[in-house]
């Protein structure tokens, strides 16, 4: 485990680090040969359950999906996201990291900045717990959408909480919807990876919510690009397999015992 992470943190500024979230054994083993990491992320509350956002999302919900995901994780950093509230403080922090741990056998976990959460990210470390940082939009502290580091004072706050992060111990940085200019010093400032969602090329890496990727999740807001429709790929077998059974040309002999 340790090993994997020196080298994550080692190909910062070598190549760009290529991430994806995944909530099922069938995509993660797919995602297992192209991605550095896979990312259960809280976004499954939104993309998978349809909830209206991240902060409903339950913990033993996010360790059934990861203890999936993990049966699909053979090389790739396996990080699981841990869900708002469970992480209020450093006694149910460690209790709640401590389980997931144990049940999902992941790699590290990610934890939200709220501003002030850096000391539990230290202690964490020091027990010695992998954790990714993410900061900018954070969806479990922020009701409304708006991208961030758009002004000087906004940028000068993300700049001195992705340093404490960093002297905190993470081993990378999650940057949403931070603008250009902003990801791009923050990057060159830190040591440790940056992973960008919607924060331009800048970012040491990239990751996207694999469901809004495939064209599944009906979010697409700017920062996304849709590789596949797979709604009208799905939709044309669905159709196809209806008129089958309507017209009873399925099941034929050959799917017959
Ligand atoms: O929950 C999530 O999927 C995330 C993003 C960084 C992709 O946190």
């Amino acid at each position: 485990m340790k090993n994997k992470i020196n080298k994550i943190k080692k190909l910062k500024s070598k190549r760009k680090l290529v991430c994806l979230t995944s909530y099922s054994k069938p995509l993660s083993k797919i995602l297992d040969k192209y991605c550095d990491i896979i990312l259960v992320g809280d976004s499954i509350a939104t993309a998978f359950y349809g909830m209206k956002n991240t902060r409903s999302i339950t913990l033993q919900t996010m360790i059934n999906h990861s203890v999936a995901v993990g049966k699909g994780v053979n090389k790739s950093i396996f990080v699981v996201d841990m869900p708002i509230n469970t992480y209020k403080n450093l006694k149910q922090a460690k209790k709640n990291v401590k389980r997931v741990f144990k049940k999902t056998g992941c790699d590290a976990i990610k934890l939200e900045s709220n501003g002030k959460n850096f000391n539990i990210i230290k202690k964490l470390v020091k027990l010695g717990i992998p954790v990714m940082g993410h900061i900018g939009f954070t969806p479990q502290y922020k009701k409304k959408f708006k991208p961030r580091g758009t002004n000087i004072k906004d940028e000068l706050k993300l700049i001195k909480e992705s340093k404490e992060i960093e002297k905190a111990g993470a081993f990378s940085l999650v940057l949403e919807c931070i603008a250009e200019k902003t990801a791009k010093k923050i990057t060159n400032l830190i040591k440790i990876p940056t992973i960008g969602i919607g924060s331009s090329k800048y970012c040491d890496g990239q990751i996207l919510v694999t469901d809004d990727l495939i064209g599944l999740s009906g979010f697409y807001p700017k920062f996304v690009k849709k590789y596949i429709n797979m709604e009208k790929i799905l939709s044309k077998a669905f159709i196809e397999y209806k008129k089958d059974v309507l017209k009873q040309k399925f099941p034929t002999k050959k799917n017959t015992y």
